[in-house]
């Protein structure tokens, strides 16, 4: 059995050959992406894209945990990340701690990832000296989009930068591994690329950071409105479309089942 990509083996990559990582929730799909990327994040996107929910703040811990186990059991290779959902951390260090027990233990997952920059840094610590790897979120953190008033860029106002600059450092120095650097112009990815010597890891954040992420679905061309930092590498929802059609066509037309398909 192939070993998997370790958080140390990550973080090391800091400055290196660019990290390969893409979200999956799903067994078959990940074992395509296992074959290529070194992280594979089973996000809280998997509230929008899987569930049709409106944001990820309505995403339960047992969904996480469905889908965690779901790409661990279909992956080899690749270390996998799962996000915790909103609720089940900001409270207490404690409470991260319990949850993120939880998704290690019943998905077997590499890592957890959380939102939140130097207000997460006590909780980061908590877990990463307890056992558990942290990926770190910050920029446009998705789970606050009711209090920020939707899905905005980062880093427009120049004054904001020091901020973002100070949560980098401050999940950095608590022990995370890595980085998700969310929805920033490019200067600040930037400094915060410079700031820190764990690897960031961009979506909407530029060539600056030492990896890339983009949720699956959006980059094979599922997504009827992507957004603008996705570059769409595929055209599933046209591919599905036109076999969906076949398929209808063919069982209207008695075309199919053919001898093919048929026991004798
Ligand atoms: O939930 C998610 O898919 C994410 C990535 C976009 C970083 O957090
Ligand atoms: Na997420």
């Amino acid at each position: 059995p192939v070993r998997r990509i370790t958080a140390p083996q990550i973080a090391a990559r800091k400055g290196g050959d660019p990290i390969v990582a893409l979200t999956s929730y799903h067994a078959h799909t990940a074992a395509i992406v296992d074959r290529h990327a070194e992280v594979i994040l089973v996000g809280d996107s998997l509230g929008m894209v899987m569930h049709g929910m409106e944001s990820t703040v309505g995403v339960p811990l047992d969904l996480m945990l469905v889908h965690g186990r779901a790409v661990v059991r279909g992956t080899k290779r690749a270390m996998v990340v799962v996000d915790m959902p909103f609720g089940t951390y900001e409270e207490s260090p404690a409470v991260a701690f319990r949850n993120a027990a939880t998704i290690l233990k019943e998905t077997q997952c590499g890592a957890v990832k959380l939102e939140g920059g130097a207000r997460m840094a006590e909780t980061i610590r908590f877990l990463t000296e307890r056992g558990i790897p942290v990926m770190a979120h910050i920029g446009l953190t998705p789970q606050s989009t009711l209090t920020m008033g939707g899905f905005r860029t980062q880093g427009r106002d120049e004054e904001t930068w020091p901020q973002h600059i100070a949560d980098a450092r401050a999940v950095a120095e608590a022990g995370a591994f890595s980085l998700v650097v969310e929805g920033v112009v490019e200067p600040l990815a930037a400094e915060i690329t410079k700031a820190v010597d764990i690897p960031t890891i961009g979506i909407g954040a530029s060539a600056a950071c030492d990896g890339q992420i983009l949720v699956l679905e959006d980059m094979l061309g599922l997504n009827p409105k992507p957004p603008k930092f996705v570059k769409v590498y595929g055209s599933m929802a046209d591919q599905i479309e036109a076999a969906v059609k076949s398929y209808a066509d063919d069982v209207k037309t008695r075309a199919f089942p053919s001898e093919d398909e048929v026991y004798r």
